[in-house]
């Protein structure tokens, strides 16, 4: 595996091949959720790269980012033992330079559930996003359902400014109690870790009445606040794949998502039915 934390350098070995390559953007601390996307990329590709930055663009500035969990050494390894190609680690003063343009997120898409609740957050997301898909060229690049709107924006954007790459939708991976793997359930304390679960429960709930039949919007969501009653809910949200309220659930053009603060750690969720 090829180690890289120079940009023209990554250029340079980037150019060197003609393979189909797969992409999978990240911010380290990777757990198997990472792992899934990175698979995928392997079971899809010929060469795969994978990215490790943590962005200063999306986080707020009472956000997390100083603290955002770095484990180098374990993504590293990860990697390797994954059979990664290339491992891009850029810097961030390499990444952006000093006033330059960004993109800005869709008005009402980008401004609405985490856009609304971390406004500047999505802007951060897609100006890097463009970055690292124009320096990596690929053909594939894999990004989580996890991130719902992060995935629903980033595929809006690659269509509208013409980006050569497809994006891959890929499953949430859960431990076994439910909850989404994510790089910030290490700040969960014991006792969050069980409130947290309300989370991944509230979404089970919502599935089992749409299996019994029931298609209402405002009966699904008012079950599911009933389960999140211990964690500080930011919104929970039934919406077509386009982010629109819906009032009636719409198979296979439904998510449903929820966030909620949990002790001092902000956790989202969501499923695809
Ligand atoms: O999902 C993430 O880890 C980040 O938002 C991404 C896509 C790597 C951009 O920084």
């Amino acid at each position: 595996m090829n180690i890289i934390r120079n940009i023209e350098e990554f250029r340079k070995e980037r150019e060197k091949t003609n393979k189909k390559v797969g992409f999978v953007p990240t911010m380290g601390a990777l757990h198997e959720g990472h792992l899934s996307l990175i698979k995928k990329a392997k079971e899809e590709n010929d060469f795969v790269i994978v990215s490790i930055f943590v962005n200063p663009a999306q986080f707020l500035k009472n956000e997390d980012f100083s603290k955002y969990p770095k484990k180098e050494a374990a993504d590293i390894e990860i990697c390797r033992l994954a059979g990664v190609d290339i491992l891009f680690l850029p810097d961030a003063d390499k990444i952006y330079q000093k006033d330059e343009p960004k993109v800005v997120a869709p008005n009402i898409r980008g401004f609405v559930l985490e856009g609304f609740h971390r406004p500047g957050h999505f802007d951060g997301v897609l100006t890097v996003v463009l970055k690292l898909l124009n320096l990596a060229k690929a053909n594939n690049a894999y990004f989580g359902k996890k991130d719902a709107q992060q995935l629903i924006l980033i595929t809006q954007m690659v269509k509208n400014f013409f980006i050569d790459t497809n994006i891959i939708p890929c499953d949430t991976v859960r431990e076994k109690s439910g909850l989404a793997l994510s790089s910030r359930n290490v700040y969960l304390s014991q006792d969050d870790k069980i409130k947290a679960l309300s989370l991944s429960k509230s979404l089970y709930k919502a599935v089992s009445m749409i299996q019994a039949g029931d298609l209402n919007s405002k009966n699904i969501i008012k079950e599911m606040e009933k389960i999140l009653c211990e964690v500080e809910v930011d919104y929970v949200a039934i919406t077509d794949r386009e982010l629109n309220d819906i009032e009636k659930i719409e198979l296979k053009n439904t998510v449903i998502l929820v966030a909620a603060k949990v002790g001092t750690t902000r956790l989202i969720d969501n499923m695809w039915i």
